[in-house]
């Protein structure tokens, strides 16, 4: 028996396999490649010293995904594959919706079709908008503001009316906040294409030397010290959370926070980023980005009691982290040029 993981050949896939062999599961990975390598999987072969299946497909193929549950035995599913860019999204919108609807929805009635009836399933803390209530429970309104969010919330819902559909449905909807961090070794980590969307790689590329600046994107927000604080989670910490998730899955479909309930604001990454980089990381106030909020927290508690899981790892080793990944890999997983 296997459990599937879509996407995991990708950043925070690749953490969960990495989780899952060391707790002695089998895995396969299916991937499409389209925002990945490989090379992950070579890594993470390295790392845990087992072997992960890999099949490379795109699953809004539908026979391509029940190929994969016809020679294997699945007995769960994790489910990452997706496009997750979300100005992307906005200039791409059917691209978005086409990738994530359809693969999500091939991957249901493949899993029913084949008697799986356990999901983990990647939702993004972006579904609950600008937030009025913080820190955020689940209960809080939901609402996505650009494409990306709205196939979260969308997903999220044909997972609920599925899940209403057979009792013997049991599925997971994560909300995570943001993951940021790279596995210990270094060797496994987060590896855009192009510039980076996201804060932690923008800055790790300038503490290598990569870019010459970060740009804070507005500091008149309503904040400690003005610039947009976020709750930042290790991804090890929300691997460990996707296991914990198939501990618990609870009957029909549930939803969990996964952060950890901490706030960092911009300017409290870039000085923890130079203390433990060693690097210098220059910067400059500039406009607000649009669609950003001041402020995004997590209230975990939920996923702490029904998941018996707790995000303990601090914005120190979060940062060494990812700069140790950085600093081994300043190209990523390609070869240096
Ligand atoms: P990622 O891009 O590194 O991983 C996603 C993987 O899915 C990639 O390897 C990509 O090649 C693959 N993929 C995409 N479409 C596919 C398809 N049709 N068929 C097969 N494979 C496909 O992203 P990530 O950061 O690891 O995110 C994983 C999931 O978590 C995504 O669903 C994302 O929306 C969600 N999420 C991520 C964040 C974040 O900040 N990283 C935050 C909230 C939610
Ligand atoms: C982004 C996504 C959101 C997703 C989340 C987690 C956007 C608009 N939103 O949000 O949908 O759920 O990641 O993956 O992309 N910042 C800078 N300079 C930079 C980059 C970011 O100052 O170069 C600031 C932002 O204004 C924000 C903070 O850093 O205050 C974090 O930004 P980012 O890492 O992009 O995450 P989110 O804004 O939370």
């Amino acid at each position: 028996m296997s459990i599937l993981v879509t996407g995991g050949a990708g950043y925070i896939g690749s953490h969960t396999v990495v989780a899952l062999l060391e707790r002695g599961r089998d895995v396969v990975v299916v991937d499409d490649l389209s925002n990945s390598s490989e090379e992950s999987l070579n890594r993470v072969r390295e790392l845990t010293g087992r072997d992960v299946t890999f099949v490379k497909a795109d699953i809004t193929d539908r026979s391509a995904l029940d190929a994969v549950f016809e020679s294997h035995t699945i007995e769960s599913v994790i489910h990452f594959a997706g496009l997750k860019a979300v100005g992307e999204s906005v200039a791409e919108p059917l691209r978005y919706y086409q990738n994530n609807l359809v693969s999500s929805m091939n991957l249901l009635g493949a899993m029913a079709d084949h008697d799986c009836w356990d999901l983990v399933f990647s939702s993004s803390a972006t579904v609950y908008g600008d937030p009025e209530i913080l820190p955020i429970p689940e209960t809080a309104p939901t609402g996505a503001t650009n494409p990306y969010g709205q196939t979260k919330l969308m997903i999220e819902d044909i997972c609920r009316d599925v899940a209403a559909s057979d009792p013997r449905w049991r599925i997971s909807l994560l909300r995570y906040f943001n993951p940021v961090g790279a596995h210990p070794s270094g060797n496994i980590g987060e590896d855009p294409n192009g510039p980076p969307n996201n804060l932690v790689p923008y800055v790790m590329q300038v503490a290598v030397g990569r870019r010459d600046k970060v740009s804070v994107f507005g500091d008149d927000y309503d904040t400690a010290d003005g610039t947009g604080v976020r709750d930042y989670i290790h991804v090890v910490d929300l691997a460990l959370g996707h296991l914990a998730a198939l501990d618990h899955l609870p009957k029909g479909c549930d939803v969990y926070n996964l952060g950890t309930g901490n706030g960092a604001s911009v300017l409290d990454i870039i000085e923890t980023a130079r203390d433990v980089s060693g690097q210098e990381i220059p910067h400059e106030i500039t406009d607000r980005r649009p669609g950003d909020i001041a402020t995004s927290l997590a209230d975990p508690t939920k996923a702490q009691t029904e998941l018996e899981w707790r995000a303990d790892r601090g914005l120190e080793l979060m940062l060494s982290d990812a700069w140790r990944w950085q600093e081994k890999n300043p190209n990523g997983f390609n070869e240096p040029d």
